[in-house]
C-alpha cells in the first residue's frame, strides 16, 4: 500500500522529529518547505530532511504568490483581526496548504502532515485549506497524538534517532515568521501582565532607538495594490521587504495582544508587521479619497468578516470569494498616491491624490470660490429630522 506522506517541513526540532515518526511507521516521508520570506537556511534544513529519513525534501518558492493572491488580497479588505493582528500568520497557512496539495499530487501521495499543536489556530486552517482543496488526502497530525508530551521528551527520541538538532536549550518563545510578518508567542509572554523585553523584536527599533527625525515616504497604488515606493515601481515582495526595513527602523509595527483563538482559548501574541502597518494605514487614506461614504462604511464590515475568515482558515469558502469580488468591485478607483510621515512608532499618512478623488474643493471651502449652496441644508435638515420631531418629550424616542 502507498504510504507515502507529504509533511509541511519547517526545519525544527517538532518537524524533524515528525520525519522520524512518520518513517518508524512505515511512512514515506517526502518534507516540503514553502518559502513564504521566513529567510530560513533551505539548503542546511533539505540535507537535514534527508539525514532524518525523508526520502524526498522540496522547497518551493511561494513568496510572488503569497503577496499576490493571499497578503495583498487583506490588504485590499483592510483586514485586521481583533484591532492588532494583520494575520501574517494566517494568511500563510492557505498557501502553504495549498502547496502541499500540489506536491502529494504531483508525487502520488494519500498523505499530507502537519506539526501544529491541539491547541491552536493553524491545525484548523491547515486541515479546512487541505479538504477544501482535496477532500480524499488523508491528514495526519502526529503532534496532536503523539506519546511525546513535553519538549524534552522530543529532544529525548531525537538524540535516540540521531535527528540532527540545532540546540537542545529550551526555546524561550515559539516565533512563525514570513514576508508579511512575524508573531511570537509563549514563554514569558503568557503572563499577560509581563511586558515583552526588547530582544523579542525582530523586525522593528523600539522607540528610543527609532531615529528623532521623521521619515517621508511616497506609496503608489493601482487598483488598491501598492505598486510604487518612492516613486520606484516595484514588485510587490520587494516592496514589502524594502518598506518593512524604513518602517521597523522608524518602530513602526508591534502589537501586544490578547486573542480569541478559534479553539475556545485566549492567548498572548505579539506581532511585528511594519510594511504591513504601513501599507494599511496609506491604503485605508486612500479609500477615504476615493470612495463613497455608503461604500467606505460598508466596506468597514466587510473588512471585520473578512478578517475573521482569514482567522478562522475559511479561505477557499464561497462566502470569502463572494467579498472578494465585492472588494474588487470597489479597489477600481482605489489608484493614486498617498504620503506618510513615519516617526518613533507612528505612521501617519499626510497627504493623498487620486486621477478618481471625490474631494472637491469648490464643495468644502469656506474661502472663496464656494460652490456649496448652503440655502438647501435647511430643507435637508428638515425632512432628515421629521421622524424624530418631538421624540424626546414622546419619551421611549419613538
Ligand atoms: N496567533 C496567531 C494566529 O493564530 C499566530 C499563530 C502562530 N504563532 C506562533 N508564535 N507560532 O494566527
Amino acid at each position: 500500500m502507498n504510504k507515502k506522506v507529504v509533511l509541511a517541513y519547517s526545519g525544527g526540532l517538532d518537524t524533524s522529529v515528525i520525519i522520524k515518526w512518520l518513517s518508524n511507521k512505515g511512512y514515506e516521508v517526502i518534507a516540503y518547505m514553502a518559502d513564504v520570506g521566513q529567510e530560513s537556511d533551505f539548503a542546511v534544513y533539505k540535507q537535514r530532511a534527508l539525514k532524518t529519513g525523508a526520502i524526498k525534501a522540496v522547497v518551493e518558492d511561494l513568496r510572488a504568490e503569497f503577496v499576490k493572491d493571499f497578503v495583498f488580497k487583506a490588504l485590499k479588505a483592510d483586514a485586521v483581526y481583533e484591532n492588532g493582528y494583520l494575520l501574517a500568520t494566517a494568511l500563510s497557512r492557505p498557501v502553504i496548504a495549498k502547496g502541499l496539495v500540489n506536491i502529494a499530487h504531483a508525487e502520488g501521495a494519500k498523505y499530507v502532515a502537519h506539526g501544529c499543536t491541539g491547541k491552536g489556530n493553524d491545525q484548523v486552517r491547515f486541515e479546512v485549506t487541505v479538504s477544501s482543496l482535496d477532500p480524499s488526502l488523508k491528514i495526519l497530525a502526529p503532534v496532536r497524538e503523539w506519546e511525546l508530551k513535553t519538549r524534552s521528551e522530543e529532544i529525548e527520541y531525537a538524540k535516540d534517532n540521531n535527528i540532527p538538532i540545532d540546540t537542545t536549550k529550551k526555546k524561550p518563545y515559539s516565533i512563525d515568521v514570513n514576508l508579511w510578518g512575524i508573531s511570537i508567542e509563549s514563554g514569558k509572554l503568557e503572563d499577560p501582565y509581563h511586558e515583552p523585553d526588547e530582544d523579542i523584536y525582530q523586525l522593528t527599533k523600539g522607540i528610543d532607538k527609532a531615529s528623532a527625525k521623521p521619515v517621508y515616504i511616497e506609496i503608489e497604488f493601482k487598483k488598491g495594490v501598492p505598486v510604487k515606493l518612492n516613486g520606484k515601481a516595484m514588485d510587490g515582495v520587494r516592496l514589502i521587504t524594502k518598506l518593512g526595513k524604513i518602517a521597523g527602523d522608524a518602530g513602526v509595527g508591534r502589537s501586544d495582544m490578547i486573542e480569541n483563538r478559534l479553539v475556545g482559548i485566549k492567548s498572548r501574541e505579539i506581532y511585528e508587521a511594519p510594511a504591513g502597518w504601513v501599507l494599511y494605514a496609506a491604503h485605508k487614506a486612500l479609500e477615504s479619497l476615493v470612495l463613497d461614504r455608503e461604500t467606505l462604511h460598508f466596506k468597514e464590515m466587510v473588512a471585520q468578516k473578512y478578517a475573521e475568515l482569514t482567522y478562522y482558515g475559511l479561505w477557499y469558502t464561497p462566502l470569502k470569494k463572494a467579498l472578494d469580488i465585492f472588494i474588487d468591485e470597489t479597489q477600481r478607483s482605489v489608484s493614486g498616491t498617498v504620503r506618510l510621515k513615519l516617526h518613533k512608532g507612528t505612521c501617519s499618512a499626510v497627504g493623498r491624490k487620486s486621477p478618481n478623488s471625490l474631494y472637491k474643493k469648490e464643495l468644502a471651502t469656506y474661502e472663496k470660490g464656494d460652490k456649496f449652496d448652503q440655502s438647501l441644508a435647511k430643507g435637508f435638515i428638515e425632512l432628515w429630522g421629521l421622524p424624530y420631531k418631538g421624540s424626546c418629550k414622546r419619551g421611549g424616542y419613538g
